[in-house]
């Protein structure tokens, strides 16, 4: 309509109010109230921002008693009025209304969003409507913000974006761990001889998967462009009940030419600084909204993270700390063992109160991928730990040498068959290299504070349970 004010998002009109102006503002109605003196007034979001925009409907509105009243929490409404100086203290600015149209109607005995609180694990089951929350809008602007950041910090340095594949033969971290892509009918697949299913029939030629990490092929181009990283989903069959695993995640991989584990170690604190910078900088309204109802202590922690060098010591002298430390673990430490996430955020919240960075872990515990350290029973692996959640960060120098590698792979069990263009690597120009992988959710919730992986990206995925 020609005569309809401009369109603006409620963020602008709270953010850079222009009193006085007409406005046409749309959204969802988060709460509606009528105050005695005849008036409605309405809090509508349009997700643009963590406050509502006021709007204030005076009774004179010709639908005031037909289509306002039906105005319920959800519905969605065009609202045209002025902008101006807001009565109430809350904000400067609101929509005084002159017309205010129901687009689509909510009917409250059935919405399933309502205003008494409501459990994270009941909002599991509305995972379409969750973002209606302030909660989960507020974590969905999060992680907008850190997306960004993330291409801000490698951009800023000079890596190139590299686009590794999400269908792939390679089982990146050699764990076997992998979902199977086929078109084969599983109802009767192909057989060979010896009665196991003919992958060489299926859509690719041969048995395929989703990549569990894009390290690989991220290597193949830092071997050739220098500094790169990849950004995407990821997928682990791990059958983990726990907070922090999710079967789908997205990961961060940068990966440096010419560089060792120093640089590596390096790069993540830089990188997570950065990322938490740029967080309590662009999302001053979030953070103060979890501080208040997730984790009291969050802004503290950000900012102590940010200000604190991380503490970096060997796996070996991890291992001292937490056997002296007198605790009783629920795992027994021995040198050796795979550290679990109560060892991992003892380090980090009882003995050094800031991130760590672990390296140097024994061999048996690590990818094959990994830089076998002089003494033979070690690699040149790195973890970071932040409090809360424990490893959020696994990196390493790689195996630069081929006939080493070949070794490692041998010795974990694996083919190096499917690794041949992965040992021209190191046949044609080998040079020292390292990266690591950023777990995106474990940073989100180390951000927000949120207790459950599942609540920190928009449709989880974990064993047993895909509801979107
Ligand atoms: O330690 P991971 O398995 O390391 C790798 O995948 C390497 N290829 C990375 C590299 O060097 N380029 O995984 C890296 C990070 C973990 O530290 C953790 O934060 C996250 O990915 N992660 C998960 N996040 C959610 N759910 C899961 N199931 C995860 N598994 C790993
Ligand atoms: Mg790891």
């Amino acid at each position: 309509m020609s005569d309809s004010p401009l369109k603006r998002k409620v963020r602008d009109v709270l953010v850079s109010p222009k009193i006085g102006d007409d406005v046409q503002v749309q959204g969802w109605v988060r709460t509606k109230r009528e105050s005695k003196a005849g008036l409605t007034f309405l809090e509508v979001n349009d997700g643009s921002y963590f406050q509502n925009l006021q709007v204030v409907v005076p009774a004179d509105l010709p639908n005031y008693t037909t289509e306002i009243p039906k105005l319920y929490p959800g519905s969605s409404v065009t609202v045209i009025g002025k902008e101006v100086q807001s009565q109430g203290g809350k904000q400067a600015v609101e929509v005084q209304a002159r017309e205010v149209s129901l687009l689509g109607a909510c009917d409250p005995s059935v919405y399933p969003i309502g205003k008494q609180k409501m459990t994270y694990e009941y909002l599991r089951d509305f995972t379409h409507l969750r973002s209606r929350t302030n909660t989960f809008s507020a974590i969905a602007r999060v992680r907008n913000v850190l997306s960004m950041a993330i291409h801000g910090f490698f951009q800023e340095r000079g890596f190139l974006w590299l686009h590794t594949p999400i269908i792939t033969a390679n089982d990146a971290e050699g764990a076997g761990q992998m979902f199977r892509v086929t078109t084969l009918d599983m109802e009767k697949p192909p057989r060979k001889e010896d009665g196991g299913v003919d992958f060489a029939k299926d859509f690719f030629g041969g048995g395929v998967n989703l990549t569990v990490s894009g390290q690989l092929e991220a290597e193949a181009y830092a071997c050739s462009m220098g500094n790169v990283y990849t950004f995407g989903p990821t997928f682990r069959a791990e059958n983990s009940h726990t907070s922090r695993h999710l079967a789908e995640f997205w990961m961060v991989e940068p990966e440096m030419a010419f560089a060792d584990l120093e640089d590596d170690a390096r790069l993540a604190e830089d990188f997570l600084k950065h990322l938490l910078r740029n967080v309590l900088e662009k999302c001053p309204l979030e953070m103060e909204f979890f501080k208040q109802r997730v984790e009291p202590t969050i802004l503290e922690t950000l900012h102590s993270v940010v200000d604190n060098p991380f503490k970096r010591l060997t796996y070996t002298e991890a291992v001292e700390v937490l056997k002296k430390s007198g605790e009783t673990f629920k795992y027994a430490v021995e040198w050796g063992i795979d550290l679990q996430s109560e060892h991992e955020r003892y380090l980090t919240e009882k003995v050094f109160k800031a991130p760590v960075i672990l390296t140097d872990y024994p061999k048996g515990i690590k990818a094959f991928y990994m830089k076998l350290n002089p003494d033979g029973k070690t690699v040149r692996a790195m973890d970071v730990l932040v409090p809360g959640i424990g490893e959020i960060i696994g990196g390493a120098q790689r195996e630069d040498r081929e006939d080493v590698l070949v070794s490692r792979i041998k010795e974990m069990g694996m083919h190096e068959g499917p690794l041949w263009w992965y040992l021209d690597l190191r046949r044609f120009g080998s040079v020292p290299h390292a990266g690591f992988g950023l777990g995106f959710e474990r940073l989100v919730q180390f951000v927000t504070g949120m207790g459950n992986i599942r609540d920190v990206i928009p449709f989880p995925r974990t064993p047993g349970n895909i509801h979107i």
